[in-house]
């Protein structure tokens, strides 16, 4: 059969098997998808290894930059990301590196939330690979303009001089942060803690503004319930993105886009 694998570590939690079984029930494609943890001191071999007779693997934490060094070539927003979360072997063997978190994100906001992202202003909160990758997928949505807040402003900074070219991005530090916002997007590994950026309440237009963290659980995220307690027009966690990026991943590899939105419902039925 066709094997594909997701790589991370630690990585016996992911949800990308069952993701990958459904779709491929779904689409009557006929396909293996496991669960593989690489040795932080090798993804390398493993995804060689794996590679020999495997067709294609996402890539998850901590290997995402690994992975974008592995690849014989990137596809232009994986390069620009500088990550990969999905990997595709072509005919002549080579591997083919591709980001589908972004695009992840703008679907579940645009396809599921129904959000128009034309002429909006965006706030993106943090700097790191999460945050990369996905402004070149929000100002291809052309925003009005695309804030990016961090802690270390220097990261911001840097975030907005790699993709400047591509649409209104501007860097700022969290204190710098005053006007309100359409959209809200948490890239920071807070919720992770359940800690909560020092972000002021200002940011919020009453019954106006859209939250979305890129985190999910059980239980509405930390940022989640700031939001919600600020008066936020409504708020989403990342189960969508996580759907979504895979089934971008599904339509690299097989041509087929699934369809998403029972895949995501049975998703959410399980967590609740
Ligand atoms: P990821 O790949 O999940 O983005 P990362 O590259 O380590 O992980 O980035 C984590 C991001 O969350 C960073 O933007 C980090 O801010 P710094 O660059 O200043 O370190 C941000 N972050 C983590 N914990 C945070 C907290 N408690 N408050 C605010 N920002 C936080």
């Amino acid at each position: 059969t066709d094997r594909y694998a997701v790589f991370g570590n630690p990585i016996a939690h992911s949800k990308s098997p069952q993701i990958h079984r459904l779709f491929a029930e779904q689409t009557g494609q006929s396909l293996s998808y496991e669960a593989l943890l690489a040795p932080l001191a090798d993804f390398t071999g493993a995804a060689r290894s794996f590679f020999r007779d495997g067709l294609g693997a996402n890539v998850t934490v901590p290997f995402k930059e690994d992975a974008f060094r592995l690849a014989d070539s990137l596809t232009e927003r994986a390069r620009r990301a500088g990550a990969v979360n999905t990997l595709k072997k072509l005919e002549d063997g080579s591997l083919l590196g591709d980001t589908t978190d972004g695009a992840g994100l703008v679907n579940d906001l645009v396809g599921n939330a129904r959000l128009s992202l034309h002429g909006r202003r965006i706030l993106l909160l943090g700097a790191g690979g999460a945050v990369r990758g996905v402004i070149e997928p929000l100002l291809a949505q052309r925003p009005a303009s695309l804030v990016v807040a961090n802690r270390t402003r220097e990261k911001a900074e840097e975030l907005a001089r790699i993709f400047a070219d591509l649409g209104p991005v501007e860097a700022v530090g969290f204190d710098e942060l005053q006007q309100s916002f359409e959209l809200i997007v948490n890239g920071t590994s807070a919720s992770l803690t359940g800690e909560l950026p020092p972000i002021s309440p200002k940011l919020i237009q009453l019954g106006r503004t859209v939250c979305y963290d890129m985190m999910y659980a059980k239980e509405p995220t930390a940022f989640n319930r700031w939001a919600d307690s600020q008066g936020a027009a409504r708020t989403i966690d990342g189960l969508g993105m996580l759907v979504e990026q895979a089934a971008e991943a599904f339509l690299l590899w097989r041509g087929v886009r699934p369809d998403s939105a029972p895949v995501l419902a049975e998703l959410r039925r399980q967590l609740l």
